[in-house]
């Protein structure tokens, strides 16, 4: 079994909904399953930001990191870059960093935001500069994926996106929806292969 990673931060639950679909097109590659996990919030004394949900996946330790085949990471956009929380995290990976824990294994990035032209390029590629520092291997997804040229709201060649509403309640769309599942999918089929 090849032990794919889904690691993401939600407050308004639009990245969280994106990565079940992750998980959704991880768990239909034989052999391939999917496990949910976030961090806690960074304390700000702006004290605009909700928590995050209780009832969401346990907090992501390191050795989920190290034993993981490959990693899906979602987050907020957050003015045009990822999430501080999950900017915490990772400035707290640096002894996997020295050993070289995560060379090699595949990855890929999904974000969401308010507004259609609200960043999430420049957040999905902020999202794989620590990624790419620890050796990993970036996955998009390709234009053979039908729904690139067909959506009217998120969906990048540089991973996931959706467009969520200054609310977070747009639904997620066809097209968003299928992918978030095809780039599940790419991700399991490539750890996989590189097992
Ligand atoms: C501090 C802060 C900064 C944000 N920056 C942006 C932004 O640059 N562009 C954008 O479109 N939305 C921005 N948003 C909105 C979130 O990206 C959007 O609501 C996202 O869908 C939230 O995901 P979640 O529901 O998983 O928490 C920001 C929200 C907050 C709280």
């Amino acid at each position: 079994m090849a032990d794919l990673l889904v690691l993401y931060y939600s407050v308004g639950g639009s990245v969280r909904r994106m990565a079940e679909l992750v998980a959704e097109g991880i768990e239909r590659v034989p052999h391939a399953s999917a496990r949910l996990r976030t961090v806690p919030r960074v304390f700000t004394n702006i004290g605009d930001e909700k928590a995050i949900p209780a009832d969401g996946p346990p907090y992501c330790e390191l050795e989920d990191l190290e034993r993981c085949a490959g990693l899906a990471l979602g987050s907020p956009t957050r003015f045009g870059n990822m999430a501080a929380p999950l900017k915490h995290f990772w400035d707290g990976t640096s002894l996997l960093w020295r050993r070289g824990a995560l060379a090699g294994k595949p990855a890929c990035v999904f974000t969401s935001t308010a507004s259609l032209h609200g960043g999430q390029e420049t957040t999905l590629v902020s999202m794989m500069l620590p990624l790419l520092h620890h050796g990993m291997l970036i996955l998009g997804l390709p234009y053979t994926q039908a729904e690139l040229d067909a959506t009217r709201a998120g969906g990048t060649p540089y991973g996931p996106s959706h467009f969520a509403g200054t609310a977070d309640d747009f639904a997620v769309s066809a097209e968003e929806r299928a992918l978030c599942i095809a780039q599940g999918r790419r991700l399991a089929e490539v750890a996989l292969k590189l097992s």
